[in-house]
């Protein structure tokens, strides 16, 4: 089918269309799936759909707490209307629990609880294999001002609070999630790309002993199955909890 949007960009799960005013993108989630830099991929049906749907609920709320944001409005089930924004190829990354590369770089064993957030930022570069950097590297770089990394960071914490505490009402642990920022053409720095089980760990609080039930994109990682059902379950614990019957 023609698209009548014109494609600017086209990441590993998203595509990015310019739409009408000059300042805003038309975002379209895909059911693509990679992890380790692309090296493992597959489709999943419905995937694009959820992650685009759970992204606006939860931009949503961060809003509602004063986050600035690059969202707007759905535009249909797996496309989202967005500010458009310069992305500061970063990623920056917090975690509350041990988990994944923090545990394959270190002696920390996983699911150890962190007494404070770890911040941990990479690269946003797929020939460099996003590394991890430091603060004195990112200085070299000339990516941003101190001052607006402080910001970032701060935006950071500022959204694992409320992210951590909307996640315990529906019996979701929030073990780590990976943010990116952006100018806007005034340029404010907004929240950019999603909020999704893609770049969430969550875990399921609803269980009798420790085991760990993810249910996010380590299902993928970790050749675990039932990725569209554990999306499909945060999507549904997500309306049941803003919108109860
Ligand atoms: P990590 O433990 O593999 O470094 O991942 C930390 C968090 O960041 C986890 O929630 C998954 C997310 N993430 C992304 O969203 N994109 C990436 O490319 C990577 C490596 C991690």
């Amino acid at each position: 089918m023609h698209n009548k949007y014109k494609l600017i960009y086209e990441g590993k799960a998203k595509k990015v269309f310019n739409y009408g005013d000059v300042d805003k993108v038309r975002i379209e989630f895909k059911d693509d799936a990679t992890a380790f830099n692309a090296l493992k991929k597959e489709k999943f049906e419905g995937k694009g759909k959820l992650n685009c749907l759970i992204s606006a609920r939860i931009f949503e709320i961060l809003i509602k707490n004063n986050i600035p944001t690059h969202f707007i409005e759905l535009a249909n089930e797996n496309t989202m209307i967005a500010k458009k924004i310069k992305v500061i190829p970063l990623e920056i990354v917090l975690r509350n629990t041990a988990y994944g590369s923090l545990c394959k770089q270190t002696t920390i064993k996983p699911g150890t609880f962190l007494s404070k957030p770890l911040i941990d930022i990479y690269l946003k570069n797929d020939e460099l294999n996003d590394p991890l950097l430091t603060k004195d590297r990112i200085e070299l770089m000339n990516i941003l001002s101190s001052d607006d990394l402080d910001y970032i960071i701060n935006l950071t914490l500022k959204i694992n609070v409320i992210l951590k505490s909307f996640f315990k009402n529906i019996q979701l642990q929030l073990v780590d999630f990976k943010l990116e920022f952006g100018y806007d053409f005034r340029n404010n720095i907004l929240l950019g790309d999603e909020i999704s089980p893609d770049n969430c760990r969550l875990w399921d609080l609803n269980q009798k002993n420790d085991t760990i039930v993810s249910l996010d994109k380590d299902r993928f990682r970790n050749d675990l199955g039932g990725l569209i059902e554990a999306y499909s379950e945060i999507h549904k614990r997500i309306n049941d909890f803003l919108e109860p019957s």
